[in-house]
């Protein structure tokens, strides 16, 4: 099979790749002039420039492939903007490409987010079948982005996979938890228990490689590590355990959380940067729970995670050592 990956150069997309590779396909990825290709060097993987943000730049890329997976993503930016022109309208580029220069391509897989969905009560994780209501401009924009990949299901074989939180070796975002555990700081947020599904990169892999594969996967389907999921401080009693070292929790009250995020906010607008932390990412920080339900995959395509929070933290701890970012 020939596949194309897009987001190849970042975290999840260099997993996909190397998996695809793995499995023996013929694999083509889209990277940016300014992308890093740290983890796509010297892999038998054929790089085209284009930016999802320019449609005549992608020509090159979906032509003549027969699985397209749509993973580059904007997860942070400094304003509503910088999502949209890479979430909502880079897809529309996207599929307006694939419609014009690959109309007969097998599969279009749309790596979307939890975050399109919305959060959840502690207690009902979210399903398929429930309405979406993300609350945050990355949310908005992965919803936006997936109602056009979607839009084309009369033309195109099209799948949205909506993954929680993320984490494996080469991710930056939990890796922050892992540096405070270092430090022997476990966090909580406010004076509630937050919950949080939670998938390791290798099972999200292997679920969009079913979705790519099988003739039948449609519409859209959450994935996760196949519990019910965990809260803050179990995530944080796992990687410590993982790094076998102990941590001593504090709670961070929400006001001057809140004041930092705003103040964060109006920086990076400012200089134009991105940081850990906005208005955005702290709307999306203090809610009860992200939790979702992964049965409809696991029943339909026969998706099976396989990677335990025991065997998952330990793999991450410790290809952070070996890189040297702990
Ligand atoms: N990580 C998570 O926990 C998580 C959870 C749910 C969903 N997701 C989704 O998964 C996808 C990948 O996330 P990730 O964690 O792998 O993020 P990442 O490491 O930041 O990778 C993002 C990728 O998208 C590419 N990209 C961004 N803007 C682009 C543009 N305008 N044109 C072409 N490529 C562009 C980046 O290229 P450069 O290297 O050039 O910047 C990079 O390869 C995103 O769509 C995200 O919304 C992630």
């Amino acid at each position: 099979m020939r596949a194309l990956v897009t987001g190849a150069s970042g975290f999840i997309g260099s997993h996909l790749v190397d998996q695809l590779i793995a499995d023996g396909h013929l694999v083509t990825a889209l990277i940016r002039e300014s992308s890093r290709l740290h983890w796509l060097k010297n892999k038998p993987v054929k790089l085209v420039t284009g930016d999802v943000r320019q449609l005549e730049s992608l020509q090159m890329a979906v032509e003549h492939q027969d699985v397209i997976f749509h993973v580059a993503g904007a997860i942070l930016s400094p304003d509503t903007r910088g999502f949209e022109q890479t979430n909502h309208f880079g897809s529309e580029n996207m599929m307006e490409a694939i419609i014009t220069y690959n109309p007969d391509v097998q599969k279009v897989v749309y790596v979307s987010s939890l975050a399109a969905g919305g959060p959840t009560l502690p207690e009902r994780p979210i399903k398929e079948s429930d309405d979406p209501n993300p609350i945050s401009a990355y949310g908005r924009t992965k919803l936006a982005g997936e109602e056009v990949v979607l839009s084309y299901v009369d033309r195109l074989n099209v799948v949205v996979i909506r993954p929680p939180v993320v984490y494996g070796p080469r991710d930056r975002g939990v890796l922050n938890f892992f540096r405070l555990v270092a430090k022997g700081v476990k966090l909580n947020l406010g004076f509630r228990e937050r919950y949080l599904s939670i998938i390791h990169v290798t099972d999200l892999v292997s679920a969009l490689v079913l979705a790519g594969l099988n003739r039948d996967s449609s519409g859209s389907y959450y994935v996760d590590d196949g519990t019910s999921g965990w809260t803050w401080l179990d995530l944080q009693h796992h990687i410590a355990h993982a790094m076998e070292t102990t941590a001593r929790t504090f709670r961070v009250p929400l006001t001057p959380l809140f004041i930092y995020a705003a103040l964060s906010t109006a920086s990076q607008r400012f200089f134009h940067s991105r940081g850990w932390i906005n208005l955005d990412k702290f709307r999306e920080m203090v809610q009860r729970a992200w939790l979702c339900d992964s049965s409809r995959i696991q029943n339909q395509l026969g998706y099976k995670p396989s990677v335990s929070i025991e065997k998952g933290m330990k793999n991450t701890a410790e290809w952070y050592r070996k890189i040297g970012w702990l």
